[in-house]
């Protein structure tokens, strides 16, 4: 029988402990805090950021969404994050991407406090995680390996293939992937045979973001399949992976909605209380 991962339930879980965790730092006279920075209308963001102010609420993680017109400029989201970045009340600061085209999203990123960057983008903690030092690491991939590590599969020995390689997700999935001593494959869109770089994979993690793309035939039988994407499309939402076909064959797998969007959440609520938790050793 294939299993279906159950995101929603591992993320229930997870934000328990978080939700445990807030309390007792309370106790201690901290309230974790996350600063959410919203600047235009997507509406894929909108969704988004609404789940993860639900999230903190119920966590008991404070939450400032701080909506900024796309008409906002580099300078001013520049000095709102040196605002905040100074602001002893607030633990975590996320900027919800994609920004604007006139912002050079890499520059704004840059300008979060390292200490503060619970999504783990900044160069500072990226290329911490590429040397194996204590740092944030990206929410997603993060919930990724957690996904993984509850079908009981361990990566040591195995063939893993990732597919997209955004600093988001796939490259810092591999670098997960390799810490774990998978042997690990990035494809992209100019791999070729796509098919039989899936199809030797024992763990395929699909983040390109175009639907069902990855055909079932390709799944090796017994593989886990990670599905990352997310499209609406006229039957619904669909993930990068054809569902239907892939889970005769994959040992487990991920379902689009229900699978890697819960516990990417469920990582940002973690790396929020872990931030603020971080300031009372500091004190
Ligand atoms: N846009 C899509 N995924 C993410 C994410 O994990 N963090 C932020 N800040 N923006 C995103």
């Amino acid at each position: 029988m294939t299993q279906i991962i159950d995101g929603k339930k591992l993320a229930q879980e997870c934000n328990q402990r978080t939700a445990q965790e807030a309390q007792e730092l309370k106790k201690k006279g901290v309230t974790p805090a996350l600063a959410v920075l919203l600047v235009g209308e997507n509406p894929a963001s909108q969704v988004y950021v609404r789940n993860k102010e639900k999230a903190c609420k119920k966590a008991g993680i404070e939450s400032h969404l701080h909506r900024l017109p796309d008409t906002t400029s580099e300078k001013d989201l520049l000095d709102l994050i040196g605002t905040l970045n100074e602001d002893r009340s607030v633990h975590g600061i996320l900027v919800q991407l994609p920004l604007p085209k006139h912002i050079d999203a890499m520059r704004v990123i840059e300008a979060i406090d390292p200490k503060k960057d619970v999504d783990g983008f900044h160069p500072i903690n990226t290329g911490r995680h590429l040397s194996g030092l204590p740092c944030f690491t990206p929410c997603t991939p993060s919930g990724i390996m957690a996904l993984i590590d509850s079908t009981g599969v361990d990566p040591a020995g195995k063939r893993a293939c990732v597919v997209g390689r955004s600093n988001i997700v796939g490259k810092p999935v591999a670098i997960m992937l390799l810490a774990r001593h998978a042997t690990v494959t990035i494809c992209h869109s100019k791999t070729p045979d796509l098919d039989k770089e899936v199809g030797r994979a024992d763990i395929v993690v699909a983040a390109i973001g175009r639907p069902q793309f990855i055909q079932g035939s390709w799944i090796k039988k017994g593989a886990v399949v990670i599905d990352v994407g997310i499209s609406r499309t006229e039957s619904g939402l669909a993930g990068d992976v054809d569902f239907e076909e892939a889970s005769k064959r994959a040992l487990a797998i991920t379902p689009v909605p229900g699978g890697v969007g819960p516990m990417t959440i469920a990582m940002l609520l973690k790396n929020t209380v872990e931030a603020a938790r971080r300031t009372l050793a500091r004190k």
